[in-house]
């Protein structure tokens, strides 16, 4: 069972579930950013500092699978250092391939990351009074793998 069960992830997303990095909240954050998926009930809110557009710290909490919990731990290790336009290239598939991939059935769990990512940095843009350079997150997350396995 435990053998089945790790063998769905890749040790570097075991490695991120067990020992997430960036875990908590920024107080006065320049940006802040809460996804969910409505149906399996995953939240993910990340923290943005900002300073003269780069993003000098972030860190997240996630109610989520191990998925979603690797995938946020391995967005804040990526975002970190980069100015705004470098991380908007990091999407949820730079995430899932530096984690060394994703089992199929939970590669939607990485768009709670690049959402999130999203929506935090649309929250910076709204407080600074300026237009997101990017499209706003949608609300429809995809139905969740996880529910509709129990559904067959
Ligand atoms: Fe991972 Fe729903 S986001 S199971």
């Amino acid at each position: 069972m435990r053998d089945d069960f790790q063998s769905q992830y890749s040790p570097k997303v075991m490695e991120h579930f067990l020992n997430p990095r960036n875990v908590g909240a920024i107080e006065d954050a320049d940006g802040v950013g809460t996804v969910g998926n409505p149906v399996c009930g995953d939240i993910m809110r990340l923290y943005l500092r900002i300073e003269n557009g780069r993003i000098v710290d972030a860190k997240f909490q996630t109610f989520g699978c191990a998925a979603a919990i690797a995938t946020s731990s391995m967005l804040t290790e990526m975002i970190k250092g980069k100015t705004i336009e470098e991380a908007l290239k990091v999407t949820n598939k730079v995430i899932a391939e530096a984690l060394g991939g994703l089992p199929k059935v939970k590669m939607h769990c990485s768009v709670l990351s690049e959402q999130a990512l999203k929506a935090a940095l649309a929250d910076y843009f709204k407080r600074i009074g300026k237009k997101p350079p990017f499209e706003l997150p949608k609300d429809d997350f995809e139905k969740c793998d996880m529910l509709e396995e129990e559904e067959e």
